[in-house]
């Protein structure tokens, strides 16, 4: 009813709202005076060095934070990461050795591959780390170790704040595990840490221009295809923002690794084609840019999403969306926020039930 909905219109309009308290209920209390401190990790420095191998387990919308919190441990602790989607993992035969990490990451914690990905590496004595938001939920009574998001409670389907958090613990996992490896000295740190304090109030930003977005969105009510290219981080940025909007929308959307386009999707641009274009890394500017161009001359029109500063991205694009300025890892908390309300706006500007689009289930309970 209204008044669950806090006045917003709907639950996913008033969860994407709810994202700066979220991310900033998620970080703050791993804060202590500029330092990272994860108590429930239940591993000393010691223990964390041991690692050498990180398997992200996850289904959905968690499986994409995955595909970001791979580029940030890879990156910045230099361990290598694997990302598997729950429903595949335990049926590939996944090599686990003394060393390795399982992170299963999931809203509801009640996910029926992501748990059953977790008994499989439970069963093959391998340590589990669960990134979960539901107290008390399966997966969190059954990981080795929870680290809680606190996002509250999420009633749309079409998940906005959960995955922020899920975001916002796996950054703070990775500059621990890179300060513990050595790899980032306190002052780093706490230039990085100060990048993640801003992020709650850079997404409120953001969606105080919710209405550009919506005027943008009236516009492709009625598309029937749209893709949404990036690289790197911006590649897993394009994956959820492709999935908000077909979740939701009903459009038949895909992400594509941009360098990836010429290799097939291309030749399904044509004219007035939506692409939306994810630029937030800068050393991959100009390789997005040439791809923009290749998608304009065959016809596209391409909405940018990018940093504030990049405005050689508007001499390419018809439509630039620009994000503030944060350290290029954790882009994507920022870059989703136009897209997730992207996704919103097409569902409610073609009346359809955005909090529950048809097929779809909140938790997915059976296999
Ligand atoms: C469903 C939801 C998604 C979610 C996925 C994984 O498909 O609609 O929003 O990302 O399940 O759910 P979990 O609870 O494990 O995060």
């Amino acid at each position: 009813n209204a008044a669950e909905k806090g006045g917003y219109a709907h639950f996913m309009l008033k969860e994407m709202h709810e994202q700066p308290k979220a991310v900033a209920d998620t970080l703050n209390p791993r804060l202590r005076d500029g330092e990272i401190v994860i108590e429930e990790l239940g591993m000393s420095d010691d223990e964390i060095r041991q690692i050498q191998k990180i398997y992200i387990v996850a289904c959905g919308s968690a499986y994409h934070t995955g595909v970001t919190a791979k580029y940030v441990f890879e990156g910045l602790a230099r361990i290598p990461v694997e990302v598997d989607l729950a429903s595949e993992f335990r049926y590939r035969n996944p090599i686990f050795g003394e060393n390795t990490l399982v992170i299963v990451v999931s809203q509801s914690g009640e996910t029926a591959d992501s748990l059953a990905a977790l008994r499989e590496a439970k069963a093959n004595g391998v340590r589990v780390l669960g990134i979960v938001n539901v107290v008390g939920s399966s997966i969190a009574r059954e990981a080795d170790n929870v680290m809680y998001t606190w996002a509250g409670p999420e009633i749309a389907v079409a998940t906005t704040k959960a995955y922020s958090t899920q975001l916002t613990a796996q950054y703070l996992l990775a500059l621990k595990f890179a300060q513990a490896r050595g790899l980032l000295n306190a002052e780093e740190i706490a230039c990085m840490v100060s990048d993640l304090k801003r992020l709650p109030e850079q997404i409120s930003l953001l969606l105080s221009h919710k209405e550009n977005v919506q005027k943008f969105a009236n516009r492709y009510l009625a598309a029937e295809h749209v893709f949404f290219i990036g690289r790197g981080i911006d590649y897993a940025i394009s994956l959820e923002g492709s999935l908000k909007l077909k979740e939701i929308s009903y459009i038949h959307s895909e992400a594509y690794a941009a360098g990836e386009l010429k290799h097939g999707t291309i030749s399904l641009i044509e004219d007035g084609r939506l692409v939306v274009a994810v630029l937030t890394q800068p050393s991959l500017y100009r390789k997005t840019i040439s791809n923009i161009v290749e998608v304009k001359s065959r016809g596209a029109f391409v909405m940018a999403v990018t940093n504030v500063g990049n405005t050689e991205v508007e001499k390419v694009a018809d439509y630039v969306i620009y994000i503030p300025e944060t350290n290029p890892y954790f882009a994507n908390s920022l870059a989703v926020i136009p897209l997730q309300l992207f996704g919103y706006y097409v569902s409610i500007g073609k009346g359809l039930d955005v909090d529950k689009p048809r097929n779809l289930a909140k938790s997915v309970t059976v296999e």
